[in-house]
């Protein structure tokens, strides 16, 4: 255990130097404090948390709620000190993981338990769709509670950059996007804003995605399909000319600056997941279809690249009694209901009010209900790949930054799947 101390506290002090804000520093919980460790710091991310966290408090009088985020979005460095913590037995009471293969390396790992039980009492099953808890079962087990669901494969814009640059509406497909990225470099505008490193690989995810359609882009990330296909080896090459049409050299910042330069047109277009929304109608105060939209990312109509944030009972939680409380407060309908309006998301349980969901979220509740609709899940957020396989394909985007080798690229990528199973 002190050995375990002495690692988070170099982690902390780390993350300090680092200049990377900490809601609170590790072992938080204990006693009647619950300690809730996620990356929703920032503008768009923690306001839902936040009015999740004071529900939970007027509901469990004597409880406080530690919240122990670490900034960077799509969890780039909290999920790293997690990893750190969960090795040295040091877990916070309840943990952000994403549905789908990267809680099932936790599952794998012992790191989280069992919340069957939980889910029966509080009759889960039921009103959570069926895709949903398969990506939370393992073995006929459930691992987690799952707060919502996002999009990944949107594009978004504004309108009135459109109608300024005189284009007709976003790009149906990504040479459509290509084409229009040249008209818009003459008028003197970047075609689309990017960001750090995760930014660039939730664009990867997409343009594959928008490239290959969502059968061949399951089957490339189950092993089924290789890297160096020809249809695969051409979507990474428009993967890189799309790339080329981004602020990639001069970027800084994370999601949130990105989304500013297309509000504020330097840049047309983003690719992001609808957090976008959250964060556009709170933080920056805008409307759906007037001050900002969002159509399916070029390629992908019809199709609904899912990811799913849910929490965990970590194994050696100090407080597990409080984190079911927690658990219980983020499979609520009020829970939900509380969190998902300011996050972005529509809520995972079916049985909510719609009318809850305007602008945006209604015309994503709607499209995700829709039968016709095509669900696949994403990469960068957790859906697809493993954590192991995540981290080889960051590696191998790294480089290829550097060196723009699409050969290797390839080559790399499909050499790590058998790897890293
Ligand atoms: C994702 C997460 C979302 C949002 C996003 C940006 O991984 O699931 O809830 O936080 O990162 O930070």
């Amino acid at each position: 255990m002190w050995q375990g101390r002495v690692g988070v506290l170099a982690l902390v002090v780390v993350a300090v130097l680092a200049g990377i804000p900490m809601c609170a520093a590790g072992g938080g919980g204990g006693g009647n404090q619950l300690e809730v460790y996620s990356w929703w710091t920032g503008p768009g991310e923690e306001e839902g948390l936040a009015a999740m966290a004071q529900e939970f408090e007027s509901k469990n009088a004597g409880i406080t709620f530690v919240n122990a985020a670490v900034s960077g979005g799509a969890g780039s460095n909290a999920k790293a000190i997690l990893a750190s913590r969960l090795l040295a037995n040091d877990p916070p009471d309840s943990y952000q993981r994403h549905a789908g293969l990267e809680l099932e390396d936790d599952v794998r790992s012992g790191k989280v338990q069992d919340l069957s039980a939980l889910y029966d009492r509080e009759g889960w099953r039921d009103v959570l769709p069926k895709g949903l808890l398969d990506n939370l079962t393992i073995d006929g087990r459930i691992y987690a509670v799952p707060v919502n669901i996002h999009r990944a494969n949107l594009l978004w814009y504004r309108p009135a950059a459109l109608d300024e640059l005189g284009l007709a509406g976003p790009p149906k497909t990504w040479a459509e996007f290509l084409d229009q990225a040249e008209r818009i470099k003459q008028a003197g505008r970047t075609p689309l804003a990017i960001g750090p490193q995760w930014t660039q690989k939730h664009l990867f995810e997409t343009v594959l995605l928008g490239e290959l359609g969502p059968d061949r882009y399951e089957r490339l990330f189950a092993g089924a399909l290789g890297w160096t296909a020809p249809e695969v080896t051409a979507a990474l090459a428009t993967y890189q000319r799309v790339l080329s049409h981004s602020d990639l050299r001069s970027a800084s910042g994370d999601w949130q600056p990105q989304l500013d330069r297309v509000m504020q047109g330097t840049a047309v277009y983003a690719v992001m997941g609808d957090w976008v929304s959250g964060y556009l109608e709170g933080a920056k105060k805008q409307r759906w279809q007037q001050g900002y939209a969002a159509v399916a990312s070029p390629g992908s109509d019809g199709v609904y690249s899912f990811l799913s944030d849910a929490f965990t009972l970590p194994t050696g939680a100090r407080n597990p009694e409080l984190a079911l409380k927690w658990l219980v407060e983020c499979g609520s309908t009020e829970g939900q209901n509380l969190f998902n309006p300011r996050k972005g998301s529509i809520p995972a349980r079916v049985d909510v009010d719609a009318r809850l969901y305007p602008g945006y979220l209604g015309w994503a509740l709607a499209q995700w209900r829709d039968p016709g609709t095509r669900i696949t899940g994403s990469l960068t957020h957790g859906v697809v790949a493993n954590n192991a396989y995540n981290a080889e394909i960051d590696s191998a985007l790294g480089l290829f930054n550097q060196d723009g080798d699409l050969g290797d690229l390839a080559a790399t990528l499909d050499r790590t799947y058998e790897a890293t199973r």
